[in-house]
């Protein structure tokens, strides 16, 4: 990608510095602080902009076992608590819906959408100060549709995190924020628990030198040399050219409506986005650690709300069940074998492969990941030293 603003120089380097130690990827106690320390403290998907249009629209959702849910205000602003009530720390809400008030079921204590206490049996406002038992509030910002929230009181905006995200997301789709949700399927085969530890799911998602050989058909519908790999302060940006064959191992590609040029971005630390060759599209995946072994990748698939032409949807379709078949398969099977391997007592880190004059085979893009773990670990997780 030229003339990018922001991005980051890299070193020539092919061979020379070593990857994440193993014990990262197998230790209970590194997920534990991970969970706390990193992905309670970052920008975390939860879900999109269309399913809370409405005032009082609201929808419940889980980050590592912590429950919160969103909810549009009526002065427009969308509105992130946890879902626990301050009284004694009951559910407040489930699933979906729209609500004018939010009651907790347990004994009626009632906020409004700004999160204030309005009323609770046996108190009044001239004994008990209500302005310090209103709901727990979380950051939520918005980048072209897609929701986030950040459970840290320290957050700062995702456009400061990560500046022109948004901007690369925006051009690469200009329409992107008139996609709606497709929940129809398993788009891209995406949404699935893998037995490897989250980051063996990122460093396999950052680099695309296994693709020749652990992705035949994919490769056979790439110009996978021609892949470029760009960093920036948090993310990361991919450009994957097609080699623009109709016809072609994986799934038919229309030449005149659909993306002939993957484009794949990271943000630090568990969130991918991306837009996948084929009929119109966007995604983005949150990883969210079930155990160090055990990881659910959370997928959430947009389209154009008109389909661009009149063979799309059977595209879409074929797109969807080799995704889902072939390649999601493929990098599953590489996910967990790497796990497997990096248990063993023989190995202790890997080496990292950078050639920058071929991004198809190049680390740098999990470089620059292992990079802003190791800032974190730093800073939080002495307790992991040797
Ligand atoms: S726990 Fe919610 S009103 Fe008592
Ligand atoms: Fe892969």
């Amino acid at each position: 990608m030229e003339n990018v603003p922001n991005s980051l120089a890299v070193k020539n380097v092919a061979l020379s510095e070593r990857t994440l130690e193993a014990r990262y990827y197998l230790d209970s106690s590194v997920m534990k602080t991970e969970q706390q320390d990193l992905l309670y403290r970052s920008w975390q998907f939860v879900g999109h902009i269309s399913d809370v249009i409405s005032p009082g629209d609201y929808f419940t959702f889980s980050l590592q076992n912590q429950d919160y849910f969103l909810v549009r205000d009526t002065d427009g602003t969308l509105r992130g608590y946890a879902n626990v009530c301050p009284h004694r720390g009951h559910r407040l809400l489930d699933g979906q819906g729209t609500r004018a008030r939010i009651t907790c079921p347990y004994h009626a204590w009632t906020f409004g959408l700004d999160g204030a206490l309005r009323g609770a049996k046996g108190m009044s406002r001239r004994d008990v100060d209500f302005e310090k038992l209103g709901l727990i509030s979380i950051a939520v910002d918005i980048l072209a549709g897609l929701v986030f929230v950040n459970p840290s009181s320290d957050a700062v905006p995702l456009r400061t995190y990560a500046p022109g995200l948004e901007g690369q997301m925006l051009r690469a789709c200009s329409d992107l924020e008139s996609y709606v949700p497709d929940r129809e399927g398993e788009e891209f085969g995406h949404t699935y628990i893998c037995r490897s530890n989250w980051k063996v799911m990122i460093d396999n998602y950052l680099e695309c030198y296994h693709c020749q050989m652990a992705h035949p058909e994919f490769n056979e519908m790439m110009a996978i040399p021609e892949s470029v790999f760009t960093l920036f302060p948090n993310f990361t940006y991919q450009n994957a050219p097609t080699k623009k064959k109709a016809q072609n191992l994986a799934f038919p590609l229309d030449l005149d409506h659909d993306v002939l040029v993957g484009e794949f971005w990271w943000l630090f630390p568990n969130i991918t986005l991306g837009r996948f060759p084929g009929t119109q599209n966007f995604y983005v995946s949150r990883f969210d650690p079930l155990k160090p072994d055990e990881t659910s990748r959370f997928t959430l698939s947009l389209k154009p709300a008109t389909p661009t032409d009149a063979g799309a949807p059977e595209r879409d379709r074929l797109r969807s069940v080799w995704t889902a078949e072939v390649v999601a398969k493929e990098d599953r099977s590489l996910c967990e074998g790497v796990q497997r391997g990096i248990a063993q007592k023989g190995f202790k880190q890997g080496w990292y492969v950078t050639n920058f004059e071929d991004h198809g085979i190049s680390e740098h893009a999990m470089q620059h990941f292992h990079g802003l773990y190791r800032q974190w670990l730093a800073a939080h997780g002495s307790r992991f030293a040797d």
